[in-house]
């Protein structure tokens, strides 16, 4: 530690002076426990609701620049992967560190393929909920539910046994959310077809009918791979947290993914596309946009898809989205309210308003365009957003259970309740 990587506190209260090492640009919360601390008080403590400033783990997996708008996984630049990857080998880079040899993606692509189905038990599970039941609350009980078909899985300080409940995980996902969405349709669930891609054998397990073999479009493969691999991990945002908070107890790793997609269950998580498209079907005609504007300008509105607690430059997955709605389009037919966005994006991009509170669209400005166009009903945005996003969340997860500095979650807290108080018993005071 060089001498000035420090920060020199001076408690007021009793006029000691404090020297606290900063590393890594952050100070150590048990450090500023020293503060203040005799053996009757405890010592200053942070608050921080929403960990709005509070680095939770060092983590080597999602690099985010929020300022300048760069997105790496593993230190990949997301343009990059978008572009030349695909979502399992993204997968297999996020939970091993590394780009696989083509030995290693194959044997991956081999193990993940050779997993996708699941325990006929757990369809009987899927088929008691209601007709209208919500396809993330089907999702997010049956990942819980796959820890009692893998009792192993609670072994979590077995790397074995650990990668294997990862391949499941990452299997098992398209299937589950594929057949959530057709339980409300009231079709057959479809089984995987283990000849197809990753994306190819879910539109096979979405959209297959009566046809002996489905025979997805590529282009619409394509695209879901690309909205696969621009939502797989995003560093420390609600979902990962939770899911790292619950793994700190050391439970199996498909109750800590469950605990994840209830997060982003949340709509202040996953729901803002599901948002943009009703503000879009609001707004109308292109003819009504600089009227929303300005009603947005008022504070009367809020121009949904735009703005990020991190980015405060373009999201670089909303760039890439943009180019894959064109892809969807050309097979699907333009969504007529493409125009609007389009037409919001120009005027909000130029309008002093927008550009001096750095608003700028974010990925979920345009994917719930290309969902709708896809014909999955607004439910189902969520769970688009949960099958990817587990292979970053399990590889957080990794890192937690290997991280010699972690420890079970715990937060303090500011008490502001009554103290001391007698208590009476309630047939005294009912008398
Ligand atoms: N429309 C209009 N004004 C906005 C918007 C917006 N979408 N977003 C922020 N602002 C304004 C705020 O009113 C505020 O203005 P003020 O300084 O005059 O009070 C200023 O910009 C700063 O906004 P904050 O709320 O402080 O920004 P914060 O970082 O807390 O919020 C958030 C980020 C929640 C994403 C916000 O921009 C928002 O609500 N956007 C719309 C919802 C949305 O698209 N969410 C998806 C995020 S991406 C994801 O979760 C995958």
């Amino acid at each position: 530690m060089t001498e000035n990587q420090t920060l020199t506190v001076r408690d007021n209260r009793t006029g000691e002076e404090y020297e606290i090492p900063i590393l890594d640009g952050t100070i150590r919360a048990g450090d500023v426990g020293q503060i203040g601390r005799t053996d009757d008080e405890p010592g200053l403590a942070v608050y921080d609701p929403g960990f709005t400033n509070t680095a939770s783990t060092r983590s080597a997996v999602t690099y985010i620049d929020g300022d300048r708008g760069i997105l790496e996984y593993r230190g990949y630049p997301i343009e990059q992967l978008a572009e030349k990857s695909t979502y399992l080998e993204v997968a297999y880079l996020l939970i091993h560190g590394e780009l696989p040899t083509k030995e290693q993606h194959d044997q991956w692509v081999h193990e993940i393929t050779f997993h996708t189905f699941v325990h006929e038990n757990l369809k009987s599970q899927l088929q008691g909920f209601r007709y209208d039941a919500h396809p993330m609350g089907m999702l997010l009980s049956s990942v819980g539910a796959l820890s009692t078909f893998y009792p192993e899985a609670r072994n979590i300080k077995d790397p074995d046994i650990r990668h294997e409940q990862i391949v499941r995980l990452i299997a098992k996902m398209p299937t589950l959310g594929a057949w959530s969405f057709r339980h409300a349709q009231g079709k057959p669930y479809v089984y995987p077809d283990n000849d197809l891609t990753y994306t190819e054998n879910f539109l096979s397990m979405l959209f297959k009918m009566s046809e002996q073999k489905y025979d997805p479009d590529p282009r619409l493969a394509k695209a879901l791979e690309v909205l696969f691999i621009l939502h797989a991990d995003h560093e420390q945002n609600c979902s990962t947290n939770a899911v790292r908070s619950v793994g700190s107890s050391q439970v199996d790793p498909y109750s800590a993914v469950s605990a994840g997609i209830a997060a982003l269950y949340g709509p202040l998580h996953g729901g803002a596309n599901e948002a943009v498209l009703k503000m879009l079907k609001r707004i109308g005609t292109v003819e009504k946009v600089p009227d929303f504007i300005e009603g947005v300008k008022n504070g009367d509105e809020k121009l949904m898809g735009f703005g990020h607690r991190v980015y405060k430059n373009y999201d670089p997955r909303a760039t890439i989205i943009k180019k894959a709605v064109d892809d969807v389009f050309e097979v699907t037919g333009v969504n007529p309210l493409l125009k609007i966005a389009v037409e919001l994006e120009k005027i909000a991009l130029e309008d002093e308003y927008f550009v001096s509170r750095k608003l700028y669209p974010n990925v979920d400005f345009y994917s719930g365009l290309i969902y709708e166009a896809l014909q999955f009903p607004p439910e189902m945005f969520t769970v688009l957003f949960a099958i990817p996003r587990t292979s970053g969340w399990l590889a957080q997860w990794l890192e937690l259970v290997d991280d010699k500095e972690q420890k079970i979650a715990r937060p303090k807290q500011i008490y502001t309740g009554g103290r001391q108080l007698d208590f009476v018993a309630a047939s005294e005071r009912w008398a």
